[in-house]
């Protein structure tokens, strides 16, 4: 897939990294704190708080094993150890998400905690029944082959293993606002519609626990006109360009209702 590669690439992105936290006062030769990073580091609708309550919803343990599929720079998971004490595996197909992973991992001396793995999410390089929880938050917009996708999490699931998602899923009308976070423009879009999901979830061996439809109040939550990260502010523009025309293209996507915002909690049966 050369063009969702080139959508998630961010060359040198441990330079661009580091320079943008001693730009907003941070000092990497000290052990940093996850939640100063989660403007920079939760690639997903909502940030740092839609995770926050996707660990509630997930009830995970400090004993369970979580793999991260799609993790990006592993905010998520930084998010997850720190909060419970669990071990994540990340996934991500981008060579330049995980590099940056890996740094802010040792940066915030988590490194012991969290691995991460150049990988498909359609081949997972894991053992069958290998973890209690997969976690994937914006990632399945870009699969075109869910069906793959959700027997490879079912899988690497150990019987009773729990699905936590969140998830944009295609609304009334088409797609037509590009670029979007996730995609440079159509070929790399992939959307179902929530039912669409949800059948195809049960068809691969998942009973819904929680299903909800949350675009409203993320719409609610959030400003329309949100100003971006001030220049020495920590944000997603640290490593996606033209991160405002992607931003405002899918808040104009969720408020014209192409597209929903889903999460749920999912265990194999
Ligand atoms: C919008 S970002 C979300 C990152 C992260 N989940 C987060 O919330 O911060 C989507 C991520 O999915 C990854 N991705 C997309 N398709 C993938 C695939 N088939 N296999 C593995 N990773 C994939 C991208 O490289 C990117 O890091």
């Amino acid at each position: 897939m050369p063009g969702l590669e080139a959508h998630y690439a961010a060359r040198d992105i441990e330079g661009r990294i580091l320079a943008a936290l001693r730009a907003a006062g941070l000092n990497p030769e000290q052990r940093l704190a996850p939640e100063a990073l989660g403007a920079l580091d939760h690639f997903h609708t909502g940030g740092m708080r839609a995770s926050r309550e996707l660990l509630e919803l997930a009830r995970i343990r400090a004993e369970d094993r979580v793999l991260d599929i799609g993790a990006g720079l592993a905010g998520p998971a930084r998010l997850l150890v720190s909060a419970l004490g669990c071990r994540v595996d990340c996934l991500d197909m981008s060579p330049d998400y995980c590099a940056g992973a890996a740094l802010l991992n040792r940066l915030t001396g988590l490194d012991d905690r969290i691995d991460v793995h150049e990988g498909s999410a359609l081949d997972l390089p894991f053992a069958d029944d290998s973890f209690d929880i997969v976690w994937m938050q914006n990632v399945g917009m870009n699969i075109a082959d869910k069906r793959k996708l959700y027997g490879e999490i079912c899988r690497v699931l150990k019987p009773g293993g729990r699905y936590a998602f969140q998830e944009m899923t295609a609304g009334d009308a088409a797609t037509t606002h590009f670029p979007l976070p996730w995609a440079t423009d159509p070929a790399e879009s992939f959307l179902v519609t929530a039912d669409e999901m949800r059948s195809v979830l049960g068809e691969s061996g998942f009973v819904a626990e929680l299903f909800e439809d949350t675009s409203d109040v993320h719409l609610s939550r959030t400003a329309a006109n949100a100003a971006p990260a001030a220049p020495g502010q920590l944000g997603l523009a640290v490593f996606v360009d033209d991160l405002a025309q992607k931003a405002a293209n899918a808040r104009r996507s969720l408020e014209e209702g192409q597209v929903r915002l889903v999460r749920g909690v999912y265990r194999v049966r």
